[in-house]
């Protein structure tokens, strides 16, 4: 079984229609972690030993999140700039996270067609993604295709509901392994895991 640890960040959760919906799926799955950045550290006052030792203990690390001006709230920045330390996360002597998976689960409000080269925002939600995916390079992770619920203003319940169900199928199966998670980081979405033919 792979070891999943979810960091959530969301600043504003009272107010959330996606993932307060997600979270309820999410939270209780048997064997995968939920770490919640904005209610441990309601002042960005993080323990890093605490946040490194999570990250320690599990193989898929998923950072979930609304994408907020092309990016994350700014927790996920803070969490990154201390608990990623030279020495533990990279450099010579940082190996602490090699081998391990690392990606995003994020909604964002444009559509999948405005985060295209023709589209409004003129770039693939994985272009904005680079930091992340550079980050895990640089951290000897390997960057896994990211979990996008696009066009979230225009869903209603039942979609972001049904968006909710397919997550908690992505994770019970990276969860329980049984997949070659190799094609992962090729994956446009990682909702297509789905589709992939499961290992016997
Ligand atoms: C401060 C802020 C910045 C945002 N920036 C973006 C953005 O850059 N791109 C985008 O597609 N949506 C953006 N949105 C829309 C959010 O991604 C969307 O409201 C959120 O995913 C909905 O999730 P929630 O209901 O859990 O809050 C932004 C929203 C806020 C409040």
């Amino acid at each position: 079984m792979a070891r999943v640890l979810i960091n959530f960040a969301h600043p504003a959760l009272e107010k959330s229609r996606v993932h307060s919906q997600l979270l309820r799926v999410v939270k209780h799955i048997p064997g995968v972690t939920f770490n919640d950045l904005y209610e441990q550290y309601p002042d960005l006052d993080i323990n890093v030993a605490r946040e490194q030792q999570l990250l320690e203990q599990h193989d898929i690390i998923f950072m979930q999140h609304p994408f907020y001006w092309y990016s994350a709230p700014a927790i996920v920045k803070q969490w990154m700039d201390l608990v990623l330390e030279h020495g533990w996360a990279y450099g010579h002597k940082g190996k602490a996270l090699t081998g391990k998976y690392f990606s995003n689960i994020i909604s964002a409000g444009g559509s999948e067609h405005s985060y295209s080269l023709e589209g409004h925002h003129g770039h693939t939600i994985h272009d904005f993604l680079l930091p992340f995916i550079q980050t895990a390079k640089l951290c000897n992770m390997q960057y896994a295709a990211p979990f996008v619920l696009y066009g979230v203003h225009r869903q209603d319940l039942s979609d972001i509901q049904e968006d909710a169900a397919q997550l908690k199928q992505v994770l019970e199966r990276l969860r329980d392994d049984k997949f070659d998670l190799t094609p992962l980081p090729g994956l446009a979405n990682l909702n297509q895991l789905l589709q992939l033919p499961a290992q016997t």
